[in-house]
């Protein structure tokens, strides 16, 4: 059966775009039934809206602790009878109040092959660091920064003169092919693991 999923982003979307993409030319079998951000002026929220999705957006300050968001986080997933959680650039660890209702449930895309620069601004520490191949992690989610078991990793080669916005560009190209394939490839092994 279709999964429907949640995508939750912070800032441009151009993941959650190549996710909607996906879904339109039927190579990710996909309900994108929500999508949640935490940044009330991201550009992902135009995207959405543009492609008729549902949106959580929701302030993180608004809120006293990170529990209370999750629960209301939650009540919307489960409006929306959510199977999977799909992050795409969203910049915030997942509590507990997430993590066991969608235990094994919540992927997450990273810019560098992990474990190497985890957290923010990978690509700029992949330059910092001068490696010569730095890439693209798909993993689980699970307590940690960026720590879940890994499922895809897909290397890119940092050249000499790159900036971190010719680095991004060809990463992000990377990203955009990856997400949907695995995601595909995971949906359909955990389908024909559950029949
Ligand atoms: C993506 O490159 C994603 O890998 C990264 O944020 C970017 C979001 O871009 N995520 C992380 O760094 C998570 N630790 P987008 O908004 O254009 O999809």
């Amino acid at each position: 059966m279709t999964k429907n999923i949640a995508i939750f982003a912070s800032g441009s979307g151009s993941n959650f775009q190549a996710l909607l993409r996906a879904i339109e030319k039927q190579r990710l079998q996909a309900n994108p039934v929500l999508l949640v951000c935490d940044s009330p002026h991201a550009l992902v929220i135009d995207r959405a809206k543009a492609a008729g999705v549902d949106c959580f957006v929701f302030s993180p300050k608004a809120y006293s602790s990170k529990a209370m968001f999750e629960k209301d986080i939650l009540l919307q997933l489960q409006e929306k009878h959510v199977d999977w959680i799909v992050l795409a650039g969203y910049m915030r660890l997942i509590g507990e109040t997430l993590l066991t209702p969608f235990a094994g449930r919540i992927l997450n895309i990273h810019p560098s092959l992990l474990p190497s620069f985890p957290g923010k601004d990978a690509i700029g520490q992949a330059l910092q660091a001068g490696v010569n191949i730095s890439g693209v992690t798909i993993h689980y989610v699970d307590h940690g920064m960026d720590t879940g078991p890994i499922i895809a990793q897909q290397a890119v080669v940092v050249r000499s003169d790159d900036t971190k916005a010719s680095l991004a560009r060809r990463i992000q190209k990377v990203e955009h092919a990856l997400y949907p394939r695995i995601i595909q490839e995971l949906f359909h092994e955990t389908t024909a693991l559950s029949v």
